[in-house]
Formats: structure tokens, sequence, C-alpha cells
């Protein structure tokens, strides 16, 4: 059974076939009715004009020439890997994820899966159970002074009901065991919770205590919307008692709902701007992300007092074009912004910072003078630099004046650049540093000889070699094209994707064309040829093409070939195109013959070579007959005439 990572072909073909894209697309999207199709705004560019169309079974941007199915589309939407999209997407068609999804051969694996499901619902109970204690008793609890404290605080601090809300922020207070009851009463699986560390039983009597207390929680909700742990700000009143010292905060422990190396705050809430903007701002704290998003700056996202990793590079680079660090400026921010951009490095990607250079953290720097600041925050924003380019500059012009330093500084540098492994990028740089910084070539080594590609360091996660790169995952084939296809093949395709009736046209293009020639050979560009030959080898593909234009998008293409075909698909006929379609086609059959008499004139020439005169004569007529024939076809094709070399 052919099988896509863990779901087999045939589950895929039920749920695509489950569930319509017009329905998903419009729960995100404005859609128009236009013809057979609806078009809105491309949900995955800024797009100003309705640009996007989508069916029932695929979309289609003009713009960014985005295309796929409802897979493809949720995957993009949400930043989810192919298996997340179509859970989510079983989830909402109410299709039930196969068992075999799950390699369940054992007895044992069985059991084990049981086990997983069981957890999975009973953990996601509890979080979303305890969310609502939080957060109901920060909007409206009364149990405590410690809810009203927190409210006084979060205003104090300038956090609106409304990004409360959005954020779903919480409080508890110093009771010890509110969450455990409040869980109870909703018959939530207190087993689990305490598996998942929400409460914690207790060593001196009988029963549970709450886990966090006397904090402002942050539930953490993921990329699709779900609680799968929380975040716990101390609330000052019970910071620093003389009898113990509490960190400031608390986190949820790992888990299989937690994972801080890919878990960013605050994505859920970005991703829409993130998308829209194809910028992501990354900060420390997670006051930082709401307060910035009050502001109205919305793309951005905090790791849970974590570095940033790979997985949070692999997520993010799915949404944006562009990665700005906004840590904050003591050492620790600034020695975490360096390791970034080394990790960015190492995988092909440029990260961008912003010159700010306050001792305050994001928040507090805006909270101090919200109109002025915003404004400052909003440029530094929309100009960002690249980090490596900045610390290379204050590095150099640090080192001026000490050679051992400049020494250090110079290995320091070579070694983020053998890092990088965009070659063009890490040449740009070694002609900068010897052009504007005049360091001696020899003192870059191998970097200024040979400039050798760096071998791409760590797991092979990211796309690489692109600081701007795609968010798609390409195919080989793909971005390799050394051209543009040209206007002739481009109309050419149009048709031949539009009209229903092309394919008896193309036949009778066929009998024209020199005995041993195919289709392709009416194109110019060699991708063209090769998807036109191999279209034409099977008798139905065209015809299932135009019934079924999503499977496009799974055809080994470049996007520009696809984006032409697909065009072609999308448009409707306009009176007269017939004509200019037999005028291609006639270019087509005239290169085509034109090919044929250089082919039979290199054979004269092989034959004059061995001195094969009975073969030379028998070529030189028919090479004769064939000019005669192409100058006549060569007429009627100016003068429009229909006249073929094959014919007469
Ligand atoms: P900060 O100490 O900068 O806190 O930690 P903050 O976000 O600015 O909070 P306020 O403004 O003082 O209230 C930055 C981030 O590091 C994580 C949290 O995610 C925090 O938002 N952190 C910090 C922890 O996980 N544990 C800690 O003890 C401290
Ligand atoms: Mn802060």
């Amino acid at each position: 059974m052919q099988k896509k990572g863990r779901f087999t072909a045939e589950w895929i073909q039920k749920l695509k076939q489950g569930i319509s894209l017009i329905d998903v697309a419009s729960e995100n999207i404005e859609l128009r009715k236009t013809g057979a199709r609806y078009m809105g705004r491309c949900p995955f560019h800024g797009d100003r004009s309705p640009s996007f169309s989508v069916n029932k079974d695929f979309f289609y941007c003009f713009g960014c020439k985005e295309t796929g199915d409802v897979i493809k589309f949720v995957m993009q939407l949400h930043g989810l890997s192919f298996e997340e999209a179509c859970e989510d997407l079983a989830e909402k068609a109410k299709i039930p994820i196969p068992e075999s999804a799950y390699s369940l051969s054992s007895a044992e694996e069985q059991a084990l899966y049981q086990k997983r499901i069981r957890v999975q619902k009973g953990a996601r109970l509890n979080h979303f159970a305890s969310l609502q204690f939080f957060h109901q008793n920060l909007v409206q609890g009364a149990g405590s002074p410690l809810f009203q404290e927190a409210r006084d605080y979060l205003k104090k601090r300038g956090i609106s009901d409304k990004i409360i809300q959005n954020f779903q922020v919480g409080v508890v207070g110093s009771q010890a065991d509110g969450l455990v009851q409040y869980l109870t009463k909703a018959k939530a699986p207190l087993e689990l919770a305490r598996e998942y560390g929400l409460i914690r039983p207790s060593q001196k009597q009988a029963g549970d205590y709450d886990f966090f207390r006397e904090r402002v929680i942050f539930p953490l909700i993921d990329v699709r919307g779900r609680v799968c742990g929380f975040g716990g700000r101390i609330l000052p009143s019970c910071n620093n008692r003389p009898d113990q010292k509490l960190p400031k905060y608390l986190n949820s422990s790992e888990s299989e709902l937690f994972h801080k190396s890919n878990f960013l705050y605050g994505l859920f809430q970005a991703k829409r701007s993130i998308r829209e903007e194809e910028v992501v701002i990354v900060v420390e704290g997670y006051f930082d992300v709401i307060s910035l998003h009050q502001a109205g700056i919305e793309n951005v996202v905090a790791t849970c007092g974590t570095s940033l990793t790979e997985e949070h590079l692999k997520i993010l680079t799915r949404l944006a074009k562009k990665i700005i660090v906004f840590f904050d400026h003591d050492q620790a921010g600034i020695n975490a912004t360096v390791k970034a951009m080394e990790l960015g490095l190492k995988n092909g990607l440029m990260l961008y910072g912003i010159p700010f250079e306050s001792t305050l953290d994001p928040d507090e720097f805006l909270l101090l003078s919200p109109a002025e600041n915003l404004i400052k925050l909003k440029a530094w924003i929309n100009e960002p630099f690249p980090l490596l380019d900045h610390l290379v500059e204050q590095e150099l012009k640090a080192s001026e004046a000490d050679v051992e330093k400049r020494s250090t500084t110079v290995k320091q540098i070579t070694e983020w650049l053998q890092h990088y492994t965009d070659p063009v990028g890490r040449a740009l740089r070694v002609d900068q540093l010897i052009q504007k910084w005049r360091i001696p070539p020899s003192a870059l080594g191998a970097l200024a000889t040979s400039l050798r590609p760096a071998q791409p360091q760590g797991r092979p996660g990211l796309p690489q070699g692109n600081p701007s790169m795609p968010r798609t995952s390409v195919t080989p084939q793909q971005g390799l094209r050394r051209k543009p296809i040209g206007a002739h093949d481009r109309n050419l395709l149009h048709f031949l994707a539009k009209f229903n009736d092309f394919g008896s046209l193309f036949v009778e293009a066929r009998k024209q064309l020199p005995e041993k020639d195919t289709l392709s050979v009416m194109f110019d560009d060699t991708e063209v040829q090769a998807w036109v030959q191999k279209m034409s080898e099977d008798p139905n593909g065209f015809t299932l093409l135009k019934l079924a234009p999503e499977n496009l998008v799974n055809e080994a293409i470049s996007q520009e070939l696809r984006s032409v075909i697909m065009e072609g698909l999308l448009q409707e006929s306009v009176p007269g195109e017939e004509e200019s379609l037999k005028t291609l086609l006639k270019r087509g059959i005239h290169k085509s013959w034109a090919r044929y008499s250089q082919r039979l004139k290199a054979q004269m020439a092989i034959a004059d070579a061995s001195q094969d005169m009975e073969k030379f004569k028998e070529l030189s007529e028919q090479f004769l007959d064939l000019q005669r024939k192409l100058k006549d076809f060569e007429d009627s094709y100016v003068s429009g005439k229909s006249n073929d070399p094959a014919q007469n």
C-alpha cells in the first residue's frame, strides 16, 4: 500500500473528498464567486487586489504563484507539517485517523497507542480546564485579593482587556488546591494532571496541591490554538518574601504537549500578521509579545526562556521571509543574539537585527513613552540589517587600534563566514572584508582563495542557502531554471491547458511534423519539452489534467512551469484566439522542420567525409526538396494560408 508519511494514499484521498477547500479557505479569507471559481485576497503574500483563486480542490494565486490542495493550504496557512495538517482536517471532517497510521504491529504497540490517545484527550481536558480556571479568576474572580492585584498590575503595565482576552491571560491566588478542586469538579483525570505537572501530590497529607500559585498566568497556546502548558509570573506582592526566593517565572515542564525547543509564545496570535508582513520579530519575554501586540506590532513571538533553536527557525521560515532578533540589550541578550545569528548561518539563513540599544526591554521601552517609541520601533523594524554585517562592523571598528585584538576578531569573522552555507552571500562578504575593511586576503585563508562552499552543519533541517527562502520546501528540479520560459512556449502552453478541443488541433499539427518528431519539439524550452513529452506519452494525460488540475501540484516541475500551466487551466476563452493558436502551432512546426533540415545537413557532412557518394546524393536531394517546402511553408506562415511541408 502506498503511504505518504503515516497515512495511506487511500486515506488521504478520502480525507480530501470529505472536505471542500472552499469551506476551509472561506474560514480564513473572504471569497467571492466569479464564474466557476472563487476569488479572494491571497493569504500567502501581501495581496491588495484579490489574486487568489480557489475551487473545491485546489488554489492558485496569480500574484505569488502559490498553489496546492486543501492539505497544502492548511500547512501553509498555519505553518503545520503534512501530518499535522491531515490530523487537523480529519478532526474537522470527522474522519477517523486509521489505527494503521500508528504502526501498531504488536499488542504492546496497540496498548501504547490506546494509552496515548487517552493521555492526549485527558491531558487536553486538564489543560483546557486549567486555562478556564486561571482566566476566569482574572476576568471576574473575587475569591482572592491577588486577583484584584493582578488586574491592577496588568493595567499598570498597560495591558488592555482585549489583549487579556486574546492571549487568555489568567491569574492564580494563594489557595493551595484551587486548581485541584476545579479540575475535580470538571471531571478531568487528576492522575494526568499530576503526570503533566499541573498539580502535585502532597508530601505532608493526603491529596494534591497546585503547582502554580500567586502568579499571573500566560497560557502556552500552540500554533493550532490548543493550550499545551502555562507560564506563570510571580505577583509583585508575593515576590521577595524574606523566607523564600521564588523564581520570577515558572513554566510547565516538558511533556508530550509542550516542548520548549519548538514552542514559540504568541505564534498562534501572530501568524496572520507574520504572513502578511513576511517578517517575524523574536523577543525574549511574554510581556514583550503582548505589549508589542497591543501597540499594533503583531508579528511577534517569544521563546520560553530558552535560546532560539533550529526547530524554531524551521517553523518561522515556513511563515516568514525575514527573522528579526530583538532580544534584551543586556549581556545575556547580546550573547543570545550572536548565538542565534550563528545558528542561522549554519542553516544558510541570515538573521536580522534592529538598532535598539536601550537597556530597557521592548515592553518597558514602549511603556516609557508609548507614542514616540512606537514610531521609533516601527521605523527600525521596517529597515532591519543583517546581524552578521552589523557584528562584523562593530567588531572591526572596536579592534582598529589593537593588532592582537584585530587578529582574534578576523579569526572570529572567518569562522562565521565559513559556517555560512550561502555561497553568494559569503563571497560578497569576503569581498567586502578585503575591499572595505582592508583585511589582507592572506589573513582570510581558504575563504579568500578558493571560496570553497561550506558544508551544511548539523541536520539538514532547513532549506539551504537563501536568506529569503521560499516558504515551501522545494524539490531539486524547482528553482533551477536558468532562463524564463519564452512567450511562444507560454502561449502555446496556455492553449494546451485551456482548450478542450486543443487535442484535435494538436493531433492535426502532429501529422505535419517530420516523421520522428513528437509534439514536444513545438516548444523551445527543454523543461517544457520534457513535460509535454511525458504528458503526450500518456493517452489520457491532457484529459486527466483538465479534469483534475490539482494533480499538477504534485508534478515535479519548476514553479514557473506550474504557474504557466495553471494560469492556462484557469483562463477563460476569448474570441479569435484559435487563430493565434494556429499561428503558434505553425511556428512550432516550422521550427521542427528547420531542425530536421539541420539534421539532414549533419548527415550529409558525414556521408561526404566517409566518401559515401550514394548516400550523399540521396540526402542532398532530400535536403533540396525540404528547402523548397520550407520556403513555401514560410510564405504561408507569413501570409497565414494553411500550407505545410508534409503535404505537397
Ligand atoms: P525576563 O526576566 O526578561 O522577564 O525574562 P520579562 O519577560 O521581562 O518579565 P517582566 O517584564 O520582568 O515581568 C524573559 C523571559 O524569560 C523567561 C520567560 O519566558 C520570560 O518572559 N524566564 C525568565 C523564565 O522562563 N524563567 C525565569 O525565571 C525568568
Ligand atoms: Mn520585561
